[in-house]
């Protein structure tokens, strides 16, 4: 065996990820592969999820095809060497191509083959191409995207395809194959910088997010984040801006919907190792997962570390929680009250203070509509709005239990996962969800605040149960049917159940 090709042997396949956005590159993939195949370059195989196709020895050939932006597309095209952006000779470059190489140049591919696919359906013309070219070049410049080949194909004649076709005369460079070949053969170690050691640990970044769920990324809402080999919670600061893929332009936003590209700060509960994702592909990439859901709900890339937290050190001071506590005789626990506007929580846990404090207990109530007139006076009612209420709820209620107080908490509180937040944020055991279940039917015949009435007159958006949902509790440690318990067996209920938890010892 002669020696380069013993060279070309311990070198890693070239990676090649093919897009085309919301316009299918299924049809390029096709001809693509069997001619890789015959071509010599080993079988195909498909991963079973239908992404990644790849050949066995020297191109791996990633699909990155879809509708809307997924992660394992994201996950195949982070280690890919160069990119196949196929577009349509009839439609040109529209937004998804856009979009597309975007993420291409966020995930550091430099070199793009941009196929210019379905000629035979514009008579194999050289002006149509020529329109394209001009485009793509001129916003691939402001990406930093620094290779580009163009070639006119038609993926269901084969034109172009595997060997130059005599049936665009005017083109006058390779084949998509002979391209992928010299591709290969011209790189050199261009791999080494991408798997470099991490910098540090750090809790705060700032990151680009790709957001690749039906539901829209919410400020302030908490997900799982998997970076590395490691788990961490994080909170996601507020966006500072998204990216119009068209143009590039930064505009503010106060969510990212599927698709979208945005940039914000990331907050951890402790600190991973982590490296800027230019200088480590797999240390600055991560997944951000939905508690609930265990999906991917989406992909960030590490900008640089934010410096502000390191300055900060929890400080510890000598009178601690437990001490707090026991000179309270209680234990301290976050009672959170759950339910739809009027379902009676407010009611509830008034009387369940009343109770506590008659046999001596030290406690705190906080109210939605008290709360909202102080702390939270600047939010409203929108999904992102009450995931911040629910939030900054959640840290007081925290920082009053480890006063020593016993804190009830009265909120809608709509969304399983901010609850989850909430509980998360206390000690094991110290959270009690009261699920008030008063079905919306009572609840608006009531209407105590005249609100419902409101909402149905269309006055009032967003009204919880009306145009905005409630989640209710999965799995809460104590539910109030309020259609066939009074307020004060509830409350008396309530005062059992924390004895019998030993809150209220001696
Ligand atoms: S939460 O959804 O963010 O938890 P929160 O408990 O703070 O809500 O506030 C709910 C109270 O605000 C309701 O009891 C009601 O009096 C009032 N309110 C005003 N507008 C709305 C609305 N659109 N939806 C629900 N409650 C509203």
């Amino acid at each position: 065996m002669p020696s380069s090709d013993i060279a070309d042997q311990a070198r890693p396949p070239l990676r090649v990820v093919v897009c085309g956005g919301g316009d299918d590159a299924g049809p390029l993939l096709g001809p693509l592969m069997p001619e890789a195949v015959a071509a010599g370059h080993g079988g195909g195989t498909d991963d079973g999820g239908g992404r990644s196709i790849s050949t066995a020895r020297r191109i791996t050939v990633v699909d990155a095809s879809a509708a809307h932006v997924t992660a394992p597309m994201i996950d195949g095209a982070a280690g890919a060497d160069l990119a196949i952006l196929r577009v349509d000779a009839r439609k040109g470059v529209i937004e998804s191509t856009r979009r597309d190489a975007h993420l291409l140049s966020l995930l550091g591919i430099r070199h793009v083959v941009l196929a210019v696919d379905g000629m035979d359906l514009v008579d194999g013309a050289e002006a149509p191409f020529d329109a394209i070219v001009d485009d793509f070049r001129a916003f691939a410049i402001d990406l930093g995207i620094a290779d580009i080949v163009e070639i006119p194909v038609s993926s269901t004649r084969g034109d172009n395809i595997a060997t130059r076709s005599g049936r665009m005369a005017w083109y006058t460079g390779p084949s998509l194959i002979e391209c992928l070949e010299s591709a290969n053969a011209d790189r050199a170690g261009a791999e080494a910088a991408k798997t470099a050691a991490p910098s540090a640990s750090a809790d705060q970044f700032e990151a680009t997010i790709v957001w690749v769920d039906a539901a829209p990324l919410l400020r302030g809402r908490s997900y799982r984040m998997k970076i590395g080999a490691h788990t961490a919670n994080a909170t996601v600061a507020p966006i500072k801006y998204r990216v119009n893929v068209n143009t590039l332009e930064h505009v503010a936003a106060g969510k990212l919907d599927r698709d979208d590209i945005g940039v914000c700060d990331i907050e951890l509960d402790r600190p991973v190792p982590f490296a800027p994702y230019a200088e480590n592909h797999d240390l600055g990439r991560f997944a951000l997962i939905d508690r609930m859901t265990s999906e991917t709900v989406g992909i960030g890339l590490i900008r640089f570390v934010l410096r502000r937290a390191s300055n900060l050190h929890w400080q510890a001071f000598d009178v601690d929680r437990r001490l707090r506590a026991s000179q309270k005789a209680q234990r301290p626990c976050v009672l959170w009250f759950t339910g739809l506007s009027g379902a009676g929580k407010s009611t509830i846990a008034n009387l369940v203070d009343r109770k506590l404090n008659a046999e001596g207990r030290h406690t705190y109530v906080l109210d939605g509509d008290n709360v909202r007139k102080g702390l939270n006076k600047d939010l409203g009612f929108t999904a992102a709005d009450r995931v911040e209420n629910i939030r900054r709820i959640a840290e007081v209620a925290a920082l009053m239990a480890d006063a020593g107080l016993i804190v009830l908490t009265a909120f809608i509180s709509p969304f399983r996962d901010e609850r989850a937040m909430a509980r998360a944020r206390l000690a094991e055991g110290e959270f009690v969800e009261v699920f008030v279940d008063t079905p919306l039917a009572l609840a608006e015949a009531r209407d105590v605040k005249g609100l419902y009435r409101k909402a149905r007159r269309g006055e009032l958006a967003n009204f919880t149960g009306i145009d905005s949902p409630y989640e209710p509790p999965l799995s809460p440690e104590l539910r109030i049917d309020s259609t066939t318990e009074s307020p004060e067996a509830a409350a008396e209920r309530i005062v059992d159940e924390l004895r019998r938890r030993g809150f209220l010892t001696t």
